[in-house]
């Protein structure tokens, strides 16, 4: 049988057209599945908005998914909560190493290193013109997938006081983004 003779077989028996729709639904299926099991499902969607407040270095490390099951990072001075990324920033994912730090050096360097972060407030003005730029590529990324909490504090730089205010702004952003 020629290669046409068996497309041909294939597409014009009813049986086979049947059984094509089955195995189609069923990896759409698989697929659909697997993404609903890995994102933003269970522990994460139980976690409530975190109120809108700055945070120093030493405060922000809590939020590993550890200590916290919350995670946040900061990038370039924004302080996001990525907690329904936690398959990439959890304990087990590829970038844990973000998971409560100051993430902007790793990003603009495309470093996953541990030793890449600082410990200390970083200010980033070593970087270049390209490492500046993948930074706020990061930071679009970021603003657009999640929320954005608060600053990340200098060395003695004080908090700011929000007010409900612009807690309530940030309910209707979020809304946008979910
Ligand atoms: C071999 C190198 C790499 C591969 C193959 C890779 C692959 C990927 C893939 C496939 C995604 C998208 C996953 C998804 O949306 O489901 C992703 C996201 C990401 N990658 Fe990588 N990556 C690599 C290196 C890096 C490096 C070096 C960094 C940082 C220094 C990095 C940081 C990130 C971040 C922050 C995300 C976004 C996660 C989010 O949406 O919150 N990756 N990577
Ligand atoms: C910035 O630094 C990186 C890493 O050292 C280098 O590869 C890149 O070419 C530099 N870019 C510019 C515009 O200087």
């Amino acid at each position: 049988m020629s290669e046409e003779g068996i497309l041909q077989e294939i597409f014009t028996s009813p049986l086979n057209i049947c059984l094509l729709c089955l195995c189609l639904y069923l990896l759409y299926k698989i697929i659909r599945g697997d993404k609903a099991h890995n994102t933003d499902t269970d522990q994460e969607e139980q976690l409530p908005k975190m109120k809108r407040r700055d945070f120093t270095m030493a405060e922000l490390q809590e939020y590993d998914g550890i200590k916290n099951p919350r995670i946040l990072m900061a990038i370039s001075g924004k302080v996001f909560d990525v907690t329904r990324g936690k398959k990439f920033y959890g304990p087990e994912g590829p970038y844990g190493v973000f998971a409560g730090r100051d993430a902007s050096r790793g990003l603009a360097t495309f470093c996953l290193e541990k030793e890449a972060l600082r410990d200390t407030y970083d200010d980033l003005s070593d970087l270049n013109a390209s490492q500046r730029e993948t930074l706020s590529d990061w930071e679009s990324q970021f603003t657009f997938k999640y929320f954005h909490v608060g600053k990340l504090l200098k060395e003695g730089e004080d908090p700011t006081e929000y007010t409900e205010d612009e807690d309530a702004k940030d309910d209707s952003d979020l809304k946008k983004k979910n």
